[in-house]
């Protein structure tokens, strides 16, 4: 029997999948190279923005063929859009068989099991299953060697006026600081080096089980083999002295940090509820520099949210360029059904959000040759993940693509390299010397 799973939206989303191939790796599934060959077809969903909503209607519609050469072949939809449409979803798509989210991932081989019976096996739950815990039993199963995702929180308590998330992924809940290190024991052992902790909102791990983020990271490097720690997503107000603190003492906290600013503008701010000023977010960043030597930022910008004028997007267009991000993830406003901003007053036309795009983009392209300028000539420690087309492909500590000359043995190893040519996206450098 094969699986294939098909995975839309964030990291978390992600290592979910990676769970549910060790679940049906434990129940003798194996990874099909496409879904034609596929016995058990999973879509996890996305439902953040309308986009990823439209493509599942049209990969079922694909994917529904694969039941005329393999009439018990299952369909499954899992994640963000199943539990945020439920039923609802079940009508609109009845070729599915099997649905659920990220609350009941752990029930999958019951799910299948009824499914083979020949029942519609829907299980949307309105709250996590006390026993969701079960899910952490299963081991993950990566692509990455080297670099593994280990989701430490699962949930959202903060109410942006524009999210879905606390709706589809339920209220805050931290994982126990035992199986969190129970897994990344495991995973040293397997060979990884780089731990990248995740959460929707992982600055706040630990609020509800009366510990601090802070604590988690020095565990998590008192674990023997742990070379790098990077954490995704920091949010700004969770983000105060004790994490920065910690993140300058721990030699394996990367120099860099995603932290999403969504817009410049206080009213902005304050209409999405995101709890800080442009002004707080800045001394943050400040405060974050001075803490860890070298730190580098990327971050989210939302265009277009209700009522952003020229004026307020202006701001954004500062703000970016006081910070200068590595990276920027930049979206227009997609408004989610039950989320206050959806029916706010004062909806941006699409044309004014893609012209405001374009213009962030074409900001945030001249400061990244500004920044990669400064990265040539200069040393870097590079991890290689990977060998793609006869190079050598890793990640700096403050998260750039590297790519170099090298044998195949310098897989997994860290790397002193220099870069040579610095590009935008890409920095190509040669290796100086093996440093672990
Ligand atoms: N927890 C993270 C973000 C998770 S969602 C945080 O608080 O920053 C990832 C990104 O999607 C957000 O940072 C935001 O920029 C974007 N996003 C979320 N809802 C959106 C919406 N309705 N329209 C457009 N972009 C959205
Ligand atoms: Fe959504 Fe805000 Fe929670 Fe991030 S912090 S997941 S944007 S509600
Ligand atoms: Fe999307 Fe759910 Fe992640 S809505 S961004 S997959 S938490």
């Amino acid at each position: 029997m094969k699986f294939y799973i098909k995975t839309f939206g964030c990291q978390m989303n992600f290592n979910d999948s990676e769970r549910m191939k060790g679940i049906l790796n434990s129940l003798g599934y194996e990874q099909a190279q496409n879904y034609e060959e596929a016995d058990l077809i999973l879509i996890n969903t996305c439902t953040i923005r309308e986009k990823p909503d439209q493509k599942v209607y049209s990969l079922l519609g694909e994917y529904k063929k694969i039941k005329e050469k393999n009439p018990k072949a299952l369909i499954g939809v899992c994640g963000c859009l199943a539990q945020r449409m439920g039923w609802e979803l079940v009508k609109k798509t009845p070729i599915v068989d099997i649905m659920f989210s990220s609350y009941n991932m752990h029930q999958l081989p019951e799910l299948i099991q009824q499914a083979q019976a020949g029942y519609k096996a829907i299980a949307i739950l309105e709250n996590p299953p006390e026993d969701e815990d079960k899910l952490w039993e299963y081991p993950t199963v990566r692509d990455n060697q080297y670099c593994a995702y280990v989701t430490v929180m699962k949930g959202c308590d903060k109410n942006c006026t524009y999210c879905v998330v606390p709706k589809t992924r339920g209220r805050q809940r931290s994982r126990s600081l035992e199986s969190i290190l129970s897994e990344v024991r495991s995973l040293v052992y397997d060979g990884v080096k780089e731990i990248h902790l995740l959460g929707q909102n992982v600055t706040a791990w630990g609020q509800d089980i009366g510990m601090h983020f802070s604590e988690l990271l020095y565990t998590v490097a008192e674990v023997d083999g742990v070379e790098r720690i990077r954490f995704t997503t920091g949010h700004p107000r969770d983000m105060d002295e004790k994490i920065m603190k910690a993140m300058g003492e721990i030699p394996q906290v990367c120099e860099h940090i995603h932290l999403p600013v969504q817009a410049g503008s206080n009213r902005i701010l304050k209409l999405m509820d995101r709890g800080y000023t442009k002004e707080e977010y800045l001394e943050k960043i400040q405060m974050l520099r001075e803490f860890k030597k070298g730190i580098t930022f990327s971050t989210d910008i939302i265009v277009g949210f209700p009522t952003e004028t020229e004026e307020d997007f202006e701001e954004t267009l500062e703000l970016i360029s006081t910070v200068k991000f590595e990276q920027l993830f930049s979206f227009k406003f997609s408004p989610r059904p039950d989320t206050p901003a959806y029916s706010m007053e004062g909806q941006v036309p699409d044309q004014v959000k893609t012209q405001r795009m374009d213009k962030l983009l074409k900001v945030q392209k001249a400061i990244l040759s500004e920044i990669a300028k400064e990265y040539e000539g200069t040393y870097q420690e590079v991890l290689i993940e990977s060998w793609e087309d006869g190079k050598l492909v890793g990640r700096t500590r403050t998260n750039r693509w590297a790519t170099m000359e090298g044998p195949q043995e310098l897989l997994g190893k860290t790397v002193k390299a220099r870069v040579i040519k610095a590009h935008p996206y890409n920095l190509e450098c040669e290796v100086v010397s093996v440093l672990s």
